[in-house]
């Protein structure tokens, strides 16, 4: 699968789906889930209300109404508290399971944010190494997903998602 790191805001990236970092509650809330809600409107938040939550590392999927993307998957990425509550298999497990659900739903472009870096406060360079590795090694089944982005919000996470992509490809 390809990845590219991008800067940008995800509202506009037209993939066939853009993933939300979410809360529990799938009913919104500020950074980049607020801004794929007011992007894709009042729909969004009524389809949601009919998925009953979402479960830390899980993924559920919506259509993505005023979206230039067709699906929004959102998923939940775990609040950091150190590293001593599985947050890391949580993280990867945002990534892998949003992937599942692309293939499962025929999307050959999906675009990342930069899960649980922002108000989940998980550190930027572990999050970044655990989302490369996550995407790289994804074991698609039927190799549907072609193309991952992970697009960075700010500078600082562009620099950390640019230097893990070219860690991962240095260790082989
Ligand atoms: N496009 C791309 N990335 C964005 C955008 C955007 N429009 N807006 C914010 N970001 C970036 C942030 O700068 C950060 O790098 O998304 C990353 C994740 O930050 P948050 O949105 O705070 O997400 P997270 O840390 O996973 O916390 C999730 O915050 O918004 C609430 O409802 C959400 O409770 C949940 C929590």
């Amino acid at each position: 699968m390809e990845l590219e790191i991008l800067s940008g805001d995800i509202t506009m990236v037209e993939a066939d789906a853009i993933v939300n970092a979410a809360n529990n509650s799938l009913l919104g809330g500020g950074g980049v889930d607020g801004a794929i809600h007011r992007a894709a409107g009042p729909e969004l938040l009524h389809e949601c209300r009919t998925l009953g939550g979402c479960g830390t590392g899980m993924a559920k999927i919506t259509k993505g109404y005023r979206l230039p993307a067709k699906y929004v998957i959102h998923t939940v990425g775990p609040i950091w508290h150190g590293g001593g509550a599985n947050e890391e298999n949580l993280l990867a497990s945002c990534y892998k399971n949003s992937l599942l659900l692309a293939e499962k739903y025929n999307c050959r472009y999906v675009a990342f944010p930069s899960i649980s870096t922002g108000a989940y406060s998980f550190p930027l360079q572990k999050a970044s190494k655990i989302a490369v590795k996550a995407i790289m090694e994804f074991q698609s089944i039927e190799n549907v997903v072609e193309k991952a982005s992970i697009v960075c919000f700010d500078k600082k996470t562009k620099e950390y998602y640019d230097k893990a992509l070219k860690e991962y490809f240095k260790k082989d």
